[in-house]
């Protein structure tokens, strides 16, 4: 490790001095002191939709584009969750445990019985384009549909869906799920007031970012029983968990894998490459966070 007045300098802080453009990860912090290693940074390709590592502002007071992965990842993401609410609801993880320990003697009526899915309340937080995605499979599965949105669009003609409050959608769906960007004002927007309203049995799922759930009182929720499971995709303070939550048989949890399939992560470097080259050659970027930086 390198060092500049003093302090070591990281990976990411040497190899941004001499490069051109930078592609980063969503775990990569971009801020006003990174950039300020390279003044004539020409793009920050982040290789994800959510951009919540970069602080946009630094970037465009410097005249440095930001660019995100949108799009190519919507119908995965949204896959996953879908797999991360019936994996609660089914409890297809404690079912494999089961199996695997070699437990299963005999078929009984009473043997891992979890909830239907078909015909229950969903409550989508965010209907931006994944909370979409996750709104057409849930049709599929005749579920009913509330969600909130910060735009005016009306989904009830293409869904039957119905906007609410977010205590409405709380207190009256089955499976909550979580699409919000993480901003200041979705940050722990889910703590232990929103769970103790929740339904006793409700499963609450997150494949956007982590911070959006209180963890520490998502355990409690957990173990105390306030609510029914929880399907975890990211985490507050990632990649750590809060301590008992892997205790807890009520949640499904897995590493930040919402857009991990192979084509997906693939269409992601391909899109993340193409805002690169269309910098480098002068051209309009194909999926750019601040456009700004070019007026
Ligand atoms: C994203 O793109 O924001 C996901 O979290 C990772 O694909």
């Amino acid at each position: 490790m390198a060092s500049i007045d003093g302090f070591a300098l990281s990976e990411l802080e040497e190899g941004v001095k001499w490069c051109d453009c930078l592609l980063s990860q969503l775990t990569d912090k971009i801020d006003g002191s990174l950039l300020d290693l390279n003044p004539g940074l020409k793009i920050v390709a982040n290789y994800a939709v959510g951009f919540n590592n970069v602080v946009v502002p630094d970037a465009t007071s410097r005249k440095v584009p930001v660019s995100n992965t949108p799009g190519v990842l919507t119908d995965t993401t949204a896959d996953l969750t879908f797999a991360l609410l019936l994996a609660c609801a089914r409890r297809i993880v404690e079912a494999d445990e089961y199996m695997r320990q070699g437990k299963y003697e005999s078929w009984d009526p009473l043997l891992l019985l979890g909830c239907d899915v078909h015909h229950k309340t969903i409550g989508i937080v965010g209907f931006g384009r994944i909370g979409y995605a996750v709104a057409q499979r849930a049709k599929g599965f005749d579920m009913k549909i509330l969600y909130t949105d910060t735009s005016d669009k009306d989904y009830a003609k293409e869904f039957g869906a119905t906007r609410v409050d977010m205590e409405t959608l709380l207190k009256e769906s089955d499976f909550v799920t979580l699409h919000p960007f993480l901003d200041a004002s979705s940050h722990h927007m889910i703590d232990e007031p929103q769970l103790r309203i929740m339904k006793k049995n409700a499963v609450i799922l997150n494949a956007a970012r982590g911070p959006v759930i209180h963890e520490k009182a998502l355990v409690k929720a957990l173990k105390e029983g306030w609510i029914g499971g929880a399907g975890l995709d990211v985490y507050e303070h990632e990649p750590a968990m809060e301590p008992g939550l892997a205790e807890c048989k009520n949640a499904v949890i897995v590493p930040h894998i919402g857009s991990a399939s192979i084509e997906t992560r693939t269409a992601m470097g391909m899109l993340a490459v193409n805002n690169i080259l269309a910098r480098i050659r002068g051209q309009p970027l194909p999926s750019c966070v601040n456009p700004e930086v070019f007026h």
